[in-house]
C-alpha cells in the first residue's frame, strides 16, 4: 500500500488582507505551512509529500524547500478541487491520498494515523475528518446518513446550508483521505455551479456517494486540532492555542511558567526542568534553555543557547548567543549576535556585546559597549568602556587577556591588545597595545590650582 500526503496550499488568503500568502504567516513562531509539513512528516516521508502551491509559489517554495517535500503547481486557483486535479500525475502511482489544508496548522500526526486506520477498516473510498467545535460558523458542514453511523452523504459549504442544516454541529476539516483510483475516477465530474465558481474538493463526497463509493466520517477528539485559520485574528488565536500548550507541555516537564498566557515560547523551544519563567518574556526560534535558569520578565531570547543556572535579569534582549553556566545577564542587556558568554559570566545593566566572547568569570557590570572582542578569564571591565571597534569603514578586535582590570570610562581604540594581569587607568583612550603585567595611563594629567576660585573663578569676576 502506497500512501501520497497533498497539502492544499496554493490559496492567496483574500480574507487576511495581507501581501503575504497565507500559508506563509506565521503561529508559534513558523509558517501555518512549516507546521503542515512537520505533521505530515511523522507519516510518510519528504518525497511522498506534495505541496501544491500557486499564489506566489516561488516565494512559498523557498520557505519550505528544506523540508524536502515536493511542489506540485496550481497556476491558477481555482478551488480546492481543481488543486487535487493539478496533483493528478504526480500522486497517480499511490493507492492512497491524504490530503491536509495548508491554513489547518495544529492537526498533530496521531490524529492522522487514527483517521488512517479508520479509513481502511471502513475500506472507504473518502473519509473526511470532522470536528463539532464550539462555533461551525463558516466550515463546510459535514452530513451524516443516520447520526452517530460512519456514513455520510455530503458536505455543504456555509453559504449553502439551508436553515435547517445551519444548525449542524459538525463541520468539515479540510483533511480526507482519498482511495486514489476512486478519486480520480470522478474528480473530473467536479463542477463550478457554487457561490465562488470554483471547484469545490467537498462535493466529491456528494459525487462518490452518488456512484455507490464508500464515504464515511472521522471525528476528532478535540476540535481545536482541526481548526482552519482566514483571518488574521483567527490565526491568533491559533497562535495562543499553540503557544499555551507548549508552555503545559514544558510545565509537564519541570518548568515552571508564571501566567503562561503572558510568555510567548515558539514551538521549537526547549526549555530544562526547573526553570523558571517569568511573565511576559519572549522565547523565540531555536533558543535552547538549561535547567535552573531563571529568565525574569520581558526578556526576549532568540535563538540563543543558554546553559544551566543562568540567570537573565529583566527587560535583556539576547540573540543568536551561547551563554555558559551560572552567568548572570541584565537587567537591561542588549546581548547581540556572536556573544559567547562563558561560565560565571556577569554582564550589567546598559551593556551591550556583539560578537565578543568573555572568558569564565568575567564581568562587565555596567554601561559598556564591547564590540569584536575577545576577553579572556577573571577580567573585570569598568563601568563605561567602550570598544571603539569602527572606524566608519571597517571592523578591528580588541583583545584582552586574563586577569586583566579595565578602569572605568576607558576607550579601547582597535585593533588593540591588551595583555593578562595589566591594569588600564580610568578613563583612559588607550590606542597602543599594552604588554602583560603593565599599568595603562591614556589620559592627560590632573591640574590643580589652589585658591583659584577666590580670584580667577567668573563669578568673581562677577561680583567685582
Ligand atoms: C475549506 C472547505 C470547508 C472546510 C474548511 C476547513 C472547500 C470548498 N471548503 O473551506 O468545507 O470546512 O476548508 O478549514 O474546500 N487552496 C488551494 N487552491 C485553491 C483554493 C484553496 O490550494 O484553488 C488551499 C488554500 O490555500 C487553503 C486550503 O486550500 O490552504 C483551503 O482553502 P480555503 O479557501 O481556505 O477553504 P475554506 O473556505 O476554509
Ligand atoms: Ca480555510
Amino acid at each position: 500500500m502506497r500512501l501520497a500526503i497533498a497539502i492544499m496550499a496554493a490559496g492567496k488568503g483574500t480574507r487576511l488582507k495581507s501581501k503575504r500568502p497565507k500559508v506563509l504567516h506565521e503561529i508559534g513562531g513558523r509558517p501555518l505551512l512549516a507546521h503542515v509539513i512537520r505533521a505530515a512528516a511523522e507519516i510518510v516521508a519528504p518525497e511522498d509529500i506534495f505541496a501544491i502551491v500557486g499564489h506566489e509559489a516561488e516565494r512559498v517554495k523557498a520557505a519550505v524547500a528544506a523540508t524536502g517535500v515536493k511542489f506540485v503547481l496550481q497556476a491558477e486557483q481555482r478551488g480546492t478541487g481543481h488543486a487535487i486535479q493539478c496533483a493528478r500525475d504526480s500522486v497517480a502511482g499511490y493507492d492512497t491520498l491524504l490530503v491536509l489544508s495548508g491554513d489547518v496548522p495544529l492537526i498533530r500526526p496521531e490524529t492522522i494515523a487514527r483517521m488512517l486506520d479508520f479509513h481502511f477498516q471502513e475500506q472507504a473510498a473518502m473519509t473526511i475528518l470532522t470536528a463539532v467545535p464550539e462555533s461551525p460558523l463558516g466550515y463546510g458542514r459535514v452530513i451524516r446518513r443516520i447520526a452517530d453511523s460512519p456514513e455520510v452523504t455530503a458536505i455543504v459549504e456555509q453559504k449553502a446550508l439551508t436553515p435547517e442544516q445551519e444548525k449542524a454541529p459538525e463541520i468539515n476539516s479540510g483533511i480526507y483521505a482519498f482511495a486514489t483510483d476512486s478519486l480520480f475516477a470522478h474528480i473530473d465530474e467536479l463542477q463550478a455551479t457554487n457561490a465562488h465558481g470554483e471547484l469545490y474538493l467537498t462535493d466529491m463526497a456528494g459525487l462518490l456517494v452518488a456512484n455507490h463509493s464508500r464515504v464515511v466520517a472521522a471525528k476528532a477528539e478535540s476540535a481545536i486540532e482541526v481548526l482552519g485559520a482566514n483571518t488574521i485574528a483567527e490565526m491568533m488565536d491559533l497562535d495562543a492555542a499553540m503557544r499555551i500548550t507548549s508552555a503545559k507541555k514544558l510545565m509537564a516537564a519541570g518548568v515552571t511558567i508564571f501566567r503562561p498566557e503572558t510568555v510567548t515560547i515558539d514551538s521549537d523551544v526547549t526549555v530544562g526542568a526547573d526553570t523558571v519563567i517569568e511573565p511576559f518574556v519572549q522565547l523565540l526560534g531555536q533558543t535552547k534553555i538549561g535547567e535552573d535558569c531563571r529568565i525574569r520578565s520581558y526578556s526576549v531570547i532568540e535563538n540563543a543557547t543558554l546553559a544551566d543556572e543562568v540567570l537573565v535579569r529583566q527587560g535583556c534582549v539576547i540573540t543568536d548567543s551561547t551563554i555558559d553556566v551560572g552567568a548572570m545577564i541584565g537587567p537591561y542587556a542588549h546581548v547581540r549576535p556572536g556573544s559567547e558568554l562563558g561560565i560565571g559570566v556577569h554582564v550589567g545593566n546598559f551593556v551591550e556585546t556583539k560578537k565578543a566572547k568573555m572568558g569564565a568569570g568575567s564581568k562587565a557590570n555596567h554601561l559598556t559597549y564591547l564590540g569584536d572582542a575577545e576577553i579572556g578569564s577573571g577580567t573585570n571591565i569598568g563601568a563605561g568602556t567602550i570598544t571603539c571597534n569602527y572606524d566608519g569603514v571597517d571592523k578591528f578586535k580588541t583583545l584582552i587577556g586574563d586577569g586583566v582590570f579595565v578602569g572605568s570610562d576607558s576607550t579601547l581604540v582597535a585593533p588593540i591588545r591588551i595583555g593578562d594581569r595589566s591594569f588600564i587607568g580610568a578613563g583612559s583612550c588607550i590606542t597602543e597595545d599594552v604588554p602583560e603585567d603593565a599599568l595603562a595611563i591614556g589620559r592627560g594629567r590632573q591640574v590643580t590650582k589652589p585658591e583659584w576660585a577666590k580670584t580667577k573663578s567668573p563669578l568673581c569676576k562677577k561680583k567685582l
